[in-house]
C-alpha cells in the first residue's frame, strides 16, 4: 500500500512546465471528414467486441470547436501554463489537395488565445486520426503515402510555427502494430519511424521549438514473475515497442526481429527531447496470443463500480522507464487515469508526480508534465472512461472542474506538494464506498 499522506514535501524546478493534454477528435466534435468518424458510423463498430461493451460514436464530443474560447479561459483559470493539443488533418485538408481556410483560421484563433494567456502550446500533428481520403488510399500502411502527410505538414507548420512551443509529429508512433512480430508489422514500424523523421526535419526548417513524437511508454511486466516464458516475452514486448525506437532514433539502425536491419541516417538523432505518455504497467502472459491480458478490461468495466479500467496504479514504472531516457530532455506528454471517484485521481496524480521527482533526482532532465486529460472526453469507443480534471455534462456540455483540478492547481501554484496537501484535498470528499451507485 502507498502511504500518500506521508509523502515528503517536494519541489520542482522554477521553469517546470505544468499543463494538461487533449486530442482534437476526442474533444472537438463533428470531425466528419476523418477516418475515425467514418468508422464510428459502421454497425460492427457500434456492436463492439462483446455483449457488455458500451460503445458510442464521438458525435459532438465535448463541443470544443464551438466552446474553445471558454476552454482557453478554463485552462488559464486552472493555472495551467502549458497545453498539449492536436490539429485535425481532416479539417485542414478535408478533400485531397484542398485546404480549408476557415479551419486554419479557427486553429490560429485558438493558438493566439492560448498565447495571449501565456500558455505554452505543444502541438501534435497526428493523434490517431487522419482524413478519410488518406485512409482510403491505404493510410500509413502504404509507405509511399507519407508524401501526403509531408504536404500537409509543409502547408500547416510554417503557418502556425510562431505560436508553437513544442511539437509532436505523431502520437504514440511506437504503438502501431503493437507487440507483434512479422515482416508486415516490422515494415509498419519502419514506416512510422520514417514518417516521424520526415516530420522532424520539416519542422526544424521552420521552428526552433523542440520536436519529438509522443512515445507510449508501456511498462511491460511478466504476469508470473518467475515463469521464464512470461519473462522472455516481456523482454521481447519491451524490445519491439520501446527499445526498437530508442535504438533507431539514437543510432539510425532499425533492428527488428525477423527482418534484416536497415540503416537510415534521416532517423538518427531525429528528436530534440523524449515525449512520454505513461499510464501503467501491462502484464505479459506468454500464453495469450495478444501477450497482453488487457483485453478483459471491458468485462471489468461492468464489474468495477469505479469503472476504472487501467488495471492498477504503477508509479514506479515511471521512474524505471525514464531512467532509460536520460540522454535528452523529457516531457511527460500524457499521464492520468480514468475513474469516477475523483479521490483516486488525486492519489494517482500525487504518486506519479512523486515518481517523476524521483526520476529527476536520479538524473533525468524532465522539463514538463501534461496531465491527461483536461476534460472528460471521447475515449475512442465510448464516453464511459473518464480521464478529465474537468467533468463535461453530456447534454449541456457544461464544464465543472473536479476536486482533482483544484488539487493540481495548487500543486502548480506551489510548484510542488507534500502529503499534507494531499490530505487537505482529500478530506471532506465522499469515500469510495459512499460514491458507489
Ligand atoms: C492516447 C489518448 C487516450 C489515452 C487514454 C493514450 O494512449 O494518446 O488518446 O485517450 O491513452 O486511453
Amino acid at each position: 500500500m502507498y502511504d500518500v499522506f506521508s509523502l515528503p514535501a517536494i519541489r520542482f524546478p522554477d521553469d517546470f512546465l505544468w499543463g494538461s493534454a487533449t486530442a482534437g477528435h476526442q474533444i472537438e466534435g463533428d470531425n466528419i471528414h476523418s477516418q475515425a468518424w467514418h468508422r464510428e458510423q459502421q454497425p460492427d463498430f457500434l456492436r463492439g467486441d462483446s455483449e457488455d461493451e458500451v460503445r458510442a460514436p464521438s458525435g459532438r464530443a465535448c463541443d470544443h470547436s464551438r466552446r474553445y474560447r471558454e476552454d482557453v479561459a478554463l485552462i488559464a483559470a486552472l493555472g495551467h501554463r502549458g497545453y498539449r493539443m492536436s490539429i485535425e488533418w481532416s479539417r485542414i485538408e478535408p478533400r485531397q489537395g484542398q485546404w480549408d481556410d476557415e479551419a486554419l483560421a479557427h486553429y490560429l484563433d485558438l493558438l493566439e488565445r492560448l498565447a495571449a494567456n501565456d500558455i505554452r502550446v505543444f502541438v501534435t500533428l497526428h493523434h490517431f486520426t487522419h482524413p478519410l481520403w488518406f485512409e482510403q488510399l491505404g493510410g500509413f500502411g502504404k509507405a509511399d503515402n507519407r508524401r501526403f502527410f509531408e504536404r500537409y505538414l509543409a502547408y500547416l507548420v510554417p503557418r502556425i510555427s510562431s505560436l508553437v512551443s513544442g511539437w509532436n509529429v505523431i502520437n504514440e508512433f511506437n504503438q502501431w502494430g503493437g507487440p507483434m512480430a512479422g515482416p508486415a508489422i516490422a515494415s509498419l514500424k519502419f514506416t512510422m519511424l520514417r514518417v516521424h523523421a520526415l516530420g522532424y526535419h520539416l519542422i526544424k526548417s521552420h521552428s526552433t521549438a523542440p520536436v519529438s513524437s509522443a512515445h507510449a511508454f508501456v511498462h511491460w511486466f511478466p504476469r508470473r514473475f518467475h515463469d521464464c516464458l512470461d519473462r522472455r516475452m516481456t523482454a521481447y514486448a519491451d524490445f519491439v515497442t520501446n527499445e526498437f525506437f530508442f535504438h533507431a532514433l539514437r543510432t539510425g539502425e532499425l533492428v527488428y526481429p525477423g527482418v534484416d536491419a536497415e540503416y537510415d541516417p534521416e532517423v538518427k538523432g531525429a528528436l530534440d527531447c523524449w515525449a512520454v505518455n505513461y499510464y501503467t504497467r501491462h502484464m505479459v502472459d506468454a500464453r495469450l496470443a495478444g501477450l497482453d491480458g488487457r483485453r478483459f478490461r471491458h468485462k471489468e468495466l461492468r464489474m468495477i463500480p469505479m469503472r476504472f479500467y487501467l488495471e492498477e496504479m504503477y508509479p514506479e514504472g515511471l521512474i524505471a522507464n525514464l531512467e532509460r531516457l536520460a540522454d535528452r530532455p523529457v516531457y511527460i506528454t500524457e499521464n492520468g487515469c480514468c475513474c469516477d471517484d475523483d479521490r483516486f485521481r488525486i492519489v494517482y496524480l500525487a504518486l506519479h508526480l512523486s515518481a517523476l521527482r524521483e526520476a529527476m533526482e536520479r538524473g533525468v532532465d524532465v522539463r514538463g508534465y501534461f496531465h491527461w486529460s483536461l476534460l472528460d472526453n471521447y475515449e475512442w469507443t465510448s464516453f464511459v472512461p473518464r480521464f478529465g480534471l474537468v467533468a463535461v455534462d453530456p447534454q449541456t456540455f457544461e464544464r465543472t472542474p473536479k476536486p482533482s483540478a483544484l488539487f493540481y492547481r495548487e500543486v502548480i501554484r506551489e510548484n510542488g506538494f507534500s502529503g499534507a496537501l494531499v490530505r487537505r484535498h482529500l478530506d471532506g470528499l465522499p469515500s469510495l464506498a459512499e460514491n458507489r451507485p
